[in-house]
């Protein structure tokens, strides 16, 4: 079953939005399986924030992303990756529809609320990145054939 990383930004959290992007995820469906509260070191954001490490605004990023707590979660179901994406909305918070998490609640893209991965491998890496084993729960969630057929 497929997994993803969501990360609620500095900014998300500061704004009270935590329990909205969570709430969003729940009723589509998808299953919560790990969520830790906590303040980023930049040596994990180095790690998470690899691939982006040429671009202009990557100390901006990882100063952005450690001036404050986050929430790391990882939820699970069918292709979630590719559907988180689409509630998470485009990169720019001005490109993003009314609908989306950052369409809704963001303005500007140094400061977009939420991260979501954006391929099956990075999520897989991500998630092994930001949670240990132990971390992450298998449940059986009752409402399973109500939401697949
Ligand atoms: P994430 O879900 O956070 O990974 O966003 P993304 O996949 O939509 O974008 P990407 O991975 O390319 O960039 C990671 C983060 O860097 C973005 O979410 C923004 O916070 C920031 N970012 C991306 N592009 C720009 C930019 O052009 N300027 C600035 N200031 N920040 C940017
Ligand atoms: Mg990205």
């Amino acid at each position: 079953n497929e997994r993803t990383f969501i990360a609620v930004k500095p900014d998300g959290v500061q704004r009270r939005l935590v329990g909205e992007i969570i709430r969003r995820f729940e009723r589509k469906g998808f299953k919560l399986v790990g969520m830790k509260f906590l303040q980023a070191s930049e040596e994990q954001l180095r790690q998470h924030y690899w691939e982006l490490r040429e671009r202009p605004f990557y100390k901006g990023l990882v100063k952005y992303m450690s001036s404050g707590p986050i929430v790391v979660m990882a939820w699970q179901g069918l292709d979630v990756v590719k559907t988180a994406r689409k509630m998470l909305g485009e990169t720019n918070p001005a490109d993003s529809l009314p609908g989306t998490i950052r369409g809704d609640y963001g303005v500007e893209v140094s400061r977009n609320v939420i991260h979501g991965s954006d391929s099956v491998e990075n999520a897989q890496r991500e998630i092994s990145l930001w949670f240990k084993e132990h971390e992450l729960i298998c449940w059986e969630e009752s409402n399973e054939l109500w939401i697949y057929k």
